[in-house]
């Protein structure tokens, strides 16, 4: 994993609009998030997080045959931003594609890496959620809802054929429902209407996040459980079989509310947002780096990752580490 060093806290954010530290860590457990500094794409932290992960894969950047890139915030409108990590990776000639799932696209992503490798179309592809927000949020009041929210960050993993018939991806679900895609967007830049952007737009808010908090949050709720139970249930497990839960961290207050409702234990569905705010494609690969490197998963666990986001979309993942 990478995020940029500068930090911006609660504190900080009550210094560009009206907010206060209180309220964002009673809303969403939110304490700090980090930021860009100058200009740095979704690509560049990136880079960092996937020479981390080609490393502690044991490999070096030249066994790797494909890059999947998961980002709502693309370093350009195109070409998608596996193209710049690929180029900066040096790594010119493999292919390079981008998922488009917002806070599921890490998942998403993973399961299609999950399949060139079983199918043998490839050996090692790198798998990268990065995402950064900073740039495009809006500090001003009217948007606090939605800015104090997110930060910026990057995770990656490798995902190679296993020698251990045991420890592999045991199962993975996707899904989305694309009628409630107005419910939390940035509609512009784009190319639908007259104007692919213009003054009269940004003026409209239309270049801003957009989010209906309470509406994302009751589907949230219910999907997460959902897909959980669905993962389970492919695998016949019960709650009790899976060593460790791992959230995409949205909100704090919704994944107790998933955790409470299905009788998962606070402790095995550890959470960063406290530390990170809502990384998007990113969230789910920082939290599985920070559980693997303080030794929290170890050989032998069973993890079930599992994620909601813009468009709507969720899926979960189980993982026999
Ligand atoms: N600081 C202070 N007050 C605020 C802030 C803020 N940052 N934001 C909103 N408020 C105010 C509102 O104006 C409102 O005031 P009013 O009662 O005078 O009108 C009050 O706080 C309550 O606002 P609500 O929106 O009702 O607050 P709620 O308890 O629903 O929490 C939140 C809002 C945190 C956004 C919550 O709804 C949520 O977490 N929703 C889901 C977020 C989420 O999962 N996003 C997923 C993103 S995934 C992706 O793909 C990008």
């Amino acid at each position: 994993m990478y995020v940029p060093p500068k930090l911006v806290t609660n504190k900080d954010l009550e210094k560009l609009m009206d907010t206060s530290d209180e309220w964002i860590r009673q809303r969403s457990g939110i304490e700090e998030r980090h930021y860009v500094e100058g200009p740095e794409g979704p690509s560049d932290l990136a880079l960092i997080a996937s020479r981390n992960a080609i490393a502690a894969a044991g490999l070096t950047p030249e066994n790797i045959d494909m890059i999947i890139f998961a980002t709502l915030a693309p370093d350009y409108y195109f070409p998608g931003s596996a193209c710049l990590l690929q180029n900066k990776l040096g790594l010119a000639g493999i292919p390079a594609l981008d998922v488009r799932c917002q806070c599921t696209g890490f998942l998403y992503a993973l399961n299609i890496a999950k399949l060139f490798v079983e199918s043998r179309q490839y050996q090692h592809v790198l798998v990268v959620g990065a995402e950064v927000h900073s740039t495009v949020l809006d500090f001003a009041t009217r948007s606090r809802d939605v800015t104090v929210l997110f930060g910026d960050g990057s995770g990656a993993v490798v995902v190679s054929p296993s020698p251990d018939e045991k420890r592999r991806i045991l199962s993975m679900h996707l899904h989305a429902d694309g009628a409630h895609t107005d419910r939390l967007c940035i509609k512009k830049p784009g190319t639908l209407g007259t104007d692919f952007i213009s003054e009269v737009l940004i003026d409209e808010g239309e270049a801003r996040p957009y989010m209906d908090g309470r509406y994302v949050f009751k589907h949230a709720v219910t999907r997460l459980k959902e897909c959980v139970d669905e993962a389970l249930a492919a695998n016949r497990m019960g709650i009790g079989d899976v060593d460790w839960y791992l959230f995409h961290q949205a909100n704090l207050r919704i994944n107790e509310s998933v955790a409470n409702a299905m009788g998962i234990p606070a402790a095995k569905a550890p959470s960063n947002i406290q530390r990170y705010g809502n990384c998007s494609a990113a969230s789910i690969p920082i939290l599985l780096h920070e559980t693997v490197a303080s030794g929290q998963i170890g050989p032998g666990d069973t993890v079930c990752l599992a994620g909601f986001g813009a468009g709507f979309t969720w899926a979960s993942a189980i993982l026999k580490f």
